[in-house]
C-alpha cells in the first residue's frame, strides 16, 4: 500500500469552522506580560485540559494576533475561565489590539500575569512546550496554581454564547452521580411537579395560615385582581378548586370585604382586598426565596421560564 502521498482532500474552512463548533468549550481570557511588562490578553475557548501529573493545559494561538510576539514569547501565562455572566469581558478581549484592559479590575498574579475579576477559575502557568499547529501556534503550559470559584462557568458552541443546564436525561445529577438507583416514576413531570409543589407550598402555608387565609382565597384575588370582575362560574373553573371549597373561600373573602358582588354572578376585589393580595405576595416572594437559596439562580429562573411556557401552551388552547 502505498501512503506516501495522502489524497488531496478538499476542505471547505467555513463549513469546517461551522462543524467544530459543534463542539461546546467554554471560553477563558489568556493574559501574559509582553516584554515591555505591558499586559497582553485575548479571548480564547482553544483552552483544554492536558494531563493531571504533571499538570498541564494547552491552548492555540493564532499566528495573526496581535499579541502573537507577547504570547509565543511569554515565559508565564494565565487563564481566566469566563462565568457565565461575563459575556461582555468576553467580547472585550476578543476584539483585536484596542485597549482591552482598560477599567477591567484585574489583579497581578503570579510573576505579575494579569488576573481577571470574578471569574470561574484560574489557572496560572509557567510555559512547558510550543508545538506548530498549522496557523496557530499550541502552547501547553504547566499550571502552578489554580483557583476553583462557585461560579457557573460561560459556554461557547455554534458561534454562540450558551449556559450551563444541566441535560434533561441524567435529571441534572452530576455524571460520577448519576445511578440506577432512581425510579422511572421520578422521570415524569406530574410526579414531580407535585412533589415540588409540596415542598415549596409547605412553607408558605404555614404563612397563610397565620395570615387567616389559604391557598384558595390567594388564587381567586389574584385572578379577581389581574382580570377585574368575573362571572363566578368562570372563576371557579380558573381556580380549579373543589365547589365546596370554592363557596367557602368567596364567603370568607365577602365576610372579610376582601371580595364584592359586582352584579349579577360577578365578583370584584376591593381596594382592601388589592393590599391583603399585595401582602399575601410579598410573603409568598421571601418564602420562595428561602425555599430555593440553596439552588442555582439561573436555574431556577429557567425553571420559571419553562413553567410559564407549559402554562401558556395549554391555556392558549382554551
Ligand atoms: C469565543 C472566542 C474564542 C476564541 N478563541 C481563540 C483562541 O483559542 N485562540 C486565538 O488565537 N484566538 C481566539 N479568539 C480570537 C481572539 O480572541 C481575537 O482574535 C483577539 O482579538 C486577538 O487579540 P489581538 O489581535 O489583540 O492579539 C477567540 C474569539 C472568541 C470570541
Amino acid at each position: 500500500m502505498n501512503d506516501s502521498v495522502p489524497p488531496e482532500i478538499l476542505i471547505d474552512t467555513r463549513e469546517m469552522r461551522r462543524a467544530l463548533g459543534q463542539f461546546a468549550t467554554g471560553v477563558t481570557i489568556v493574559t501574559c506580560l509582553g516584554p515591555d511588562g505591558v499586559p497582553n490578553g485575548m479571548t480564547a475557548n482553544s483552552f483544554a485540559s492536558v494531563s493531571l501529573d504533571p499538570p498541564l493545559v494547552l491552548w492555540s494561538l493564532d499566528r495573526r494576533a496581535r499579541s502573537f510576539a507577547a504570547f509565543s514569547e511569554a515565559d508565564r501565562f494565565a487563564f481566566s475561565v469566563l462565568a457565565q455572566d461575563q459575556v461582555e469581558l468576553s467580547n472585550r478581549f476578543a476584539r483585536p489590539g484596542a485597549d482591552k484592559f482598560g477599567e477591567v479590575a484585574w489583579e497581578p498574579g503570579l510573576g505579575g500575569v494579569p488576573l481577571l475579576p470574578d471569574p470561574a477559575a484560574h489557572f496560572e502557568c509557567r510555559r512547558h512546550t510550543v508545538f506548530d499547529g498549522g496557523d496557530h501556534l499550541i502552547i501547553v503550559g504547566r499550571v502552578e496554581r489554580f483557583v476553583r470559584y462557585e461560579r457557573r462557568g460561560l459556554v461557547f458552541a455554534e458561534g454562540r454564547y450558551g449556559a450551563i443546564a444541566p441535560h434533561p436525561g441524567t435529571g441534572g445529577v452530576p455524571v460520577e452521580e448519576v445511578s440506577d438507583a432512581r425510579h422511572p416514576y421520578d422521570d415524569f413531570l406530574v410526579p414531580l411537579l407535585f412533589r415540588a409543589y409540596n415542598h415549596l407550598f409547605k412553607a408558605f402555608a404555614e404563612t397563610l395560615v397565620a395570615e387567616d387565609s389559604d391557598g384558595g382565597q390567594m388564587r381567586i384575588l389574584s385572578i379577581l385582581s389581574s382580570h377585574g370582575p368575573v362571572d363566578e362560574g368562570e372563576l371557579l373553573t380558573k381556580t380549579m378548586l373543589s365547589e365546596t371549597r370554592f363557596d367557602e373561600a368567596c364567603q370568607a373573602l365577602i365576610a372579610q370585604a376582601y371580595v364584592r358582588p359586582a352584579g349579577g354572578d360577578a365578583l370584584a376585589i376591593t381596594a382592601t382586598g388589592e393590599a391583603k393580595l399585595a401582602d399575601l405576595l410579598r410573603h409568598a416572594a421571601r418564602r420562595e426565596r428561602d425555599s430555593t437559596s440553596g439552588l442555582d439562580a439561573t436555574e431556577v429562573e429557567m425553571l420559571r421560564v419553562l413553567l410559564r411556557k407549559l402554562v401558556l401552551h395549554h391555556e392558549a388552547d382554551q
